[in-house]
This record gives structure tokens, C-alpha cells and sequence, in this order.
């Protein structure tokens, strides 16, 4: 888990694979991102800040596999691969001890680490809070920061964006926070330039990291924020972190609809209790109604995530997470309303929900996620799980992996596949497994062997092989 592996050109043979490739999926590639070097010099950054580390799974023709991994160039991972050891701040990391060690350091590195997306002949490697960096699509060497001809230069891009795939759209959105946080939804068509870009200003701080999309809405949760101030003073002095700064405020939840198609004001829409929302489903229009599926935290911290506990402590992704468990729900809000209704999903604990790539902000039949078997934690993950979004009352498809397997985010593939990368840490190995997406709980149809590595947080489909 902390290791700093390098670049891998890997291929697996058609003979070493348990199962056999679908054909439908010869010819494509399964991408991911996460931070794939966390242990500097001996000190340990936290997940959030560790160098992106891009996965290509490219499947052949002749059903092998090859592997192509590559750390993301950006100027970070320069300057800490020539001094070997951390040289830059990060969102939850200092690079010493000692507050003095922090001191003018500058602003949280830009580790590209968190998504990968293939727009516009580039594969766009994504950061919480700075811009995409743009990789060869075929190399995955690092062409550099993409502002799409300056349309995020100095903008603090979150790491998710949306394809709306009708209208060859990549969405993404900034955040400027300060006594009111300005959001800026930003359109690029399918050769990258600026179509259409829609602001708003919320009272307050707020916190994002994903959203979603209808036809007709920007759809974000509220998740107000407290800055603290004692621990924010003392980040400026170089003894803590941005991460540690900034606490939930309790209240009911509520969500923004922003008006996508046509100008107009945000709505904001009282949801039914308390919800922070990390990460969205999908969201659809059905007439004037909306719909929003998404996994909601009644309660949230920052910075205990993925077993973290400070620069000197193992990491150790397998602890039970302190947080109270994501629920799957189902937010609907009528026409004109400012309250909304909701339903859960599930019995489970779901995190990573992901619908069809090509049905964001559309009606879907399924949404998958990662989860666990004990219902009662959302994290770690040992499970994949497929939800009947037309049929919520049919018990959900589960797959559990083996014990002490922790299981990633579940990435679709067309003609209704599932993948997923499972990683025993105390066998060194990890596996790409491949589910039929209506069949989750028979398990993989496909595993393919590779050596541990490193957790990732997103990825994504890509038909190019
Ligand atoms: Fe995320």
C-alpha cells in the first residue's frame, strides 16, 4: 500500500487468466488513478495527497491483458523524486514535524491523483482543488496542466467531472471560498473548448467534491462547513493541516438545483433529515421532477480516511471506519417544491455509486457500488453490489470477496459488464475481476492475476484499447 512501484508495462497471457475475457470488452481498456506513492523518504503523506498513479488495463485481441501504469509528471513528483522526500504541503500533510519545517512551503500540492477521464484526445488526470493534468492517451506520458485554453487557470477544479454523453459535454465545476463560495459550472465540447459556463454564490462555506447532472440541473448537497479557526491559525504557522481545519456544521441537509439549460437562480430544497454527500449516483428529470441518487453520511469527519493516523503511523487501510456508514438514497423534489422526499436504496452501506457511463443524467435500470457484507460499515470495501434502481424492493446483487480482499470502485463497461481490481494486501497480489453486470453475486466471470497495487480511487471505461 505504500510502496512507490514506478512505471509497469505488464502482460498477462490469455493462458494465466482465471476465465475467459468477454469479447465484447477485447479491444477496450479499463483506466484508473490513486495515490501510488505515499511513503516519502519515510514520512507518509495522507491518501489524498499521495502522486497520481495512472492504470491502463488494455484488454487484446487474443484475450491476455497488458498493463501500463505511469506516475503523473507534475512538478510535485519532480521535485520530491529528485530530493526523496516531501518537499510540498498538502491538503493533509506537512512535510515535517516541526511547524518551522512548514513554514512558506506553499499552497497544497497538486497531485493529479484522484479521477481519470478521456476527453478531447487527452485522458484528463484530476486533483481536489487545481486543474486536470492532461496525459497521452496512449502513453499516459504528462503533457502538462489543462486549462482548457485558460478556462481553469487558477480555478479550483474539483477532481469529479460529468459526461453528459447526448450532448458530448464534459462538465466540470470550481469552487472559490471565502465569506460566500462561488461555484462555476464550466461546459467543454468534444474538442475541448469553453460552451457554456453558469456561476452562482452561496452564503457560507461549503464543501464539494463530486456533483451531477440532468438535462436540466447542476445538482449539488449543501454540506456546509465551520472553518476552525484555532486549527486553521495554526496550518498557517506550519503545525496542521487544511484537512484538520475544517469540520461539518450539523443542521437538516439541504441541495441546490442550478438551472443548466436557461438562466434562472438556484433553487435550494430542504432535504427530509441531516446529509453530507461525497459522492452522487446520478440524477434524472422525469417532467419537472428531479431525481437524485446519491450516498449520504449523517455525520462526517475529516481526516480519518483510509486508515490514516499521521506521518508516523502505518497506514492501515483494513481499520473499521470510525464514520457512521453512507446510505444509498433516492431524493426526489417536485415541481416549484423546496422540500423533498426520499427513500433508501438499499439495505447496505454503499459507497462509489456509479450508473451506465453513458447514462449520466438519464433514467437507469441499475446503479453499482462498493460496500460491505456486514451492512454496517460503508468502508473498507469487500463487496460490490448492483441495485435495482426500477425495482428497489428485489434484494440487491452482492459479491464478497474473500476475507482480508478489499475491493475498489466498480467501473462499467458497455454490453453491461462490471469491473473491478480486488487487492490482498498480505499476498501481495491484486486481480482484475470482471462480473456481468446482471449477475454480480455468481462472481467473476473473469480474474485477471497482477502484482499489488497501489488503491485507487477512480477510474473509468474507455473504448480505445
Ligand atoms: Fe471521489
Amino acid at each position: 500500500m505504500t510502496a512507490h512501484p514506478g512505471a509497469l508495462e505488464l502482460h498477462v497471457e490469455a493462458s494465466r487468466i482465471e476465465g475467459v475475457i468477454p469479447p465484447a470488452l477485447r479491444g477496450g481498456r479499463v483506466l484508473s488513478n490513486g495515490p501510488g506513492w505515499l511513503d516519502i523518504g519515510g514520512r507518509l503523506a495522507h491518501p489524498f495527497d499521495g502522486h497520481g498513479y495512472v492504470r491502463s488495463f488494455e484488454f487484446q485481441a487474443d484475450g491476455s491483458l497488458k498493463l501500463r501504469a505511469r506516475f503523473v509528471d507534475t512538478p510535485v513528483y519532480r521535485d520530491e523524486l529528485a530530493a526523496g522526500r516531501l518537499v510540498h504541503r498538502g491538503l493533509g500533510t506537512n512535510v515535517g514535524s516541526h511547524f518551522w519545517q512548514n513554514l512558506g512551503v506553499g499552497a497544497p500540492r497538486n497531485v493529479a491523483n484522484t479521477t481519470i477521464v478521456p476527453w478531447a484526445g487527452r485522458l484528463l488526470a484530476g486533483w481536489e482543488g487545481g486543474a486536470p493534468y492532461a496525459l497521452d492517451p496512449e502513453t499516459l506520458a504528462t503533457r502538462g496542466e489543462e486549462t482548457f485554453g485558460g478556462a481553469l487557470a487558477k480555478q479550483a477544479t474539483l477532481a469529479h467531472f460529468k459526461i453528459d454523453s447526448a450532448q458530448q459535454r464534459l462538465v466540470s465545476c470550481s469552487i472559490a471560498m471565502g465569506p460566500q463560495t462561488k461555484i462555476t459550472f464550466r461546459e467543454f465540447d468534444a474538442q475541448g473548448a469553453l460552451a457554456t459556463t453558469k456561476e452562482v454564490a452561496l452564503p457560507g462555506q461549503h464543501f464539494a467534491h463530486d456533483f451531477v447532472i440532468t438535462p436540466r440541473w447542476y445538482v449539488l448537497a449543501s454540506n456546509p462547513l465551520r472553518m476552525k479557526f484555532g486549527e486553521l491559525a495554526l496550518t498557517l504557522l506550519g503545525a496542521s493541516t487544511l484537512l484538520n481545519s475544517i469540520a461539518t456544521k450539523e443542521g437538516p441537509g439541504e441541495l441546490y438545483l442550478i438551472p443548466r439549460d436557461r438562466p434562472g437562480p438556484l433553487r435550494t430544497v430542504t432535504l427530509p433529515g441531516p446529509a453530507f454527500v461525497v459522492h452522487y449516483g446520478n440524477a434524472f428529470d422525469e417532467g419537472q421532477t428531479v431525481h437524485v441518487d446519491a450516498s449520504l453520511f449523517e455525520h462526517f469527519e475529516f481526516g480519518v480516511e483510509f486508515g490514516y493516523r499521521g506521518p508516523d503511523a502505518p497506514l492501515d487501510p483494513s481499520l473499521p471506519d470510525t464514520r457512521a456508514p453512507q446510505r444509498l438514497y433516492r431524493i426526489s423534489v417536485g415541481p416549484n417544491a423546496s422540500e423533498a422526499s426520499w427513500k433508501q436504496l438499499a439495505r447496505h452501506a454503499i459507497d462509489f455509486p456509479r450508473v451506465h457511463p453513458e447514462h449520466d443524467g438519464l433514467d437507469t435500470p441499475a446503479l453499482f457500488g462498493t460496500t460491505r457484507a456486514d451492512t454496517a460499515h460503508s468502508d473498507p470495501f469487500d463487496s460490490l453490489i448492483r441495485v435495482d434502481l426500477k425495482d428497489p424492493e428485489r434484494p440487491s446483487e452482492v459479491w464478497t470477496a474473500k476475507e482480508n480482499v478489499l475491493v475498489g470502485e466498480p467501473l462499467l463497461a458497455p454490453e453491461e459488464f462490471v469491473l473491478a481490481v480486488t487487492s490482498a494486501g498480505l499476498e501481495g497480489r491484486s486481480n482484475l475481476c470482471v462480473f456481468k453486470a446482471a449477475e454480480l453475486s455468481k462472481g467473476p466471470v473473469a480474474s485477471v492475476p497482477l502484482p499489488l497495487l497501489p488503491y485507487a480511487f477512480h477510474g473509468t471505461w474507455s473504448a480505445r484499447g
